[in-house]
């Protein structure tokens, strides 16, 4: 199935201080009406301030991590409920920087969707093979593993986005070809809890290859990382959706 409204999101990852944020005006200002849901995830001192300039804007606001618990000693982490009073809609989960960075598990990303939808945000949970289990020929195995061990079962449309988002093609300038990324879409859609969710393919994506991707059947918009840092190349891969 494909989403009626398709979504750009931007991961500024661990980039961006206050003057970036004119970059986060500048698509605001570029797109007052999208015909496709805008988000920009910036790191968590920006959420705030960046999600009260947008106020009243078509860009939504995201964080790009929570803690699984509401509250409590765990210096350095922030919870669901912190990012939603900041003006979040949305965090992602289960990035694989995280996974490598942080060790973080499959399911430990589905108690931090489950805490995420609890503080009323729609979780985005991140999937994708290394390189060598694409070798291996393990890709399908893997990436449906981490679906069915980082969604959680209650998981619906309104709350949950998939991004597929293969190890090797992030920051990398490589992709996967069209076709490895239809084969992966339409494995996900046909296992996911909920056939309306949305799917983003992340990795590499740039002004000049977005329109070819989200012509994929089961493409529903993408997750991109350095082309979301200048609202010129943000703004591009928005209009291609
Ligand atoms: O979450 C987005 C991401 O990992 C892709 O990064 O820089 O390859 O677009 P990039």
């Amino acid at each position: 199935m494909l989403q009626a409204c398709k979504l750009a999101a931007g991961n500024w990852k661990m980039n961006g201080t206050r003057a970036d944020l004119e970059q986060a005006r500048a698509i605001a200002e570029a797109f007052p009406s999208p015909k496709c849901g805008i988000l920009l995830c910036p790191p968590a001192t920006l959420v705030r301030t960046m999600a009260d300039m947008l106020a009243g804007s078509a860009v939504m606001v995201g964080g790009q991590d929570c803690h699984a618990q509401d509250a409590g000693a765990h210096t350095g982490d922030i919870s669901a409920a912190m990012l939603a009073d900041a003006g979040a809609r949305q965090v992602i989960l289960g990035h694989s920087e995280r996974r490598a960075d942080h060790a973080e598990t499959s399911a430990l990303v589905a108690a931090k969707a489950s805490a995420a939808h609890a503080s009323g945000l729609v979780a985005i949970i991140c999937i994708g093979e290394t390189e060598a289990e694409r070798d291996s020929g393990q890709t399908l195995d893997v990436v449906l593993t981490q679906l069915k061990d980082s969604v959680p079962k209650r998981a619906t449309s309104a709350n949950t986005v998939i991004a597929y988002e293969p190890v090797w093609a992030i920051g990398t300038g490589r992709t996967p070809t069209l076709e490895q990324i239809a084969e992966v879409h339409d494995a996900l859609r046909a296992a996911l809890p909920d056939a309306g969710i949305s799917l983003l393919y992340g990795g590499s994506v740039k002004p000049g290859n977005a329109a070819e991707i989200f012509a994929i059947a089961n493409v529903d918009g993408a997750l991109v990382g350095g082309a979301s840092l200048k609202a010129a190349d943000f703004g591009a891969i928005i209009a291609a959706l």
